[in-house]
């Protein structure tokens, strides 16, 4: 993940120089975060439901409900998720359906299915978090990570935890797992570069 950090961190620093793009931007992490929140209510049965998957539940759909507020913040036009008022949204849910295809494809239990989901969207949300915190913290805006990159990382902590556990083979497979989703991640942030250079106003030639 380490050598993607410089491109992210310049995608980040283009998109909140622009309100209305970054309103879009906070947007697209509202709608990833729903669509993770979704994942989990729709991976278990509703009788079996433990307090821990409860409270992930609920802090998923409260990262969501966060973003949504910075976004309206910025752009009132990001009220729902459309197109529009997002960045790559088709890719963005393509991202999801591609781990989900990916790891099902190992034919494991459904719990240990979400385990492996989770924990790689998870590795990915806090690394981008910390950067996208980092950014926030050297502008102007006022925002505040702390609150969701601890729930993030106790998230992460427990998938890694349980994995430990419940997969003998957990320190081999992560890094193949961990590999596809880095390919994965590179084809999504390829969509929001180019959708955010599509929308920039070149200059005019002389
Ligand atoms: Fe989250
Ligand atoms: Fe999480």
């Amino acid at each position: 993940m380490k050598d993607s950090t410089p491109n992210f961190k310049k995608f980040l620093i283009d998109v909140i120089s622009n309100d209305g793009a970054h309103g879009r931007w906070l947007n697209t992490l509202s709608f990833m975060e729903y669509l993770g929140c979704r994942k989990i209510v729709k991976s278990q049965h509703s009788l079996g439901l433990s307090y821990k998957i409860l409270e992930h539940i609920h802090e998923e759909a409260g990262h969501a409900l966060l973003f949504k507020k910075w976004a309206m913040s910025l752009n009132p036009k990001t009220y729902s998720y459309t197109t529009k008022s997002t960045i790559g949204l088709e890719a963005s849910e393509e991202y999801f359906q591609n781990l989900d295809r990916y790891i099902e494809s190992f034919k494991m239990s459904s719990l240990l299915n979400y385990c492996y989901v989770t924990y790689l969207v998870e590795m990915r949300a806090t690394w981008a978090y910390q950067i996208y915190s980092q950014v926030i913290a050297a502008s102007a805006h006022q925002f505040s990570f702390k609150g969701l990159l601890k729930e993030e990382d106790q998230h992460l902590k427990e998938m890694t935890q349980w994995l430990e556990a419940n997969d003998p083979n957990f320190s081999k497979n992560k890094i193949k797992h961990l590999n596809f989703e880095n390919e994965q991640y590179k084809i999504l942030i390829k969509h929001y570069q180019n959708e955010i250079q599509a929308q920039t106003p070149q200059p005019l030639s002389p």
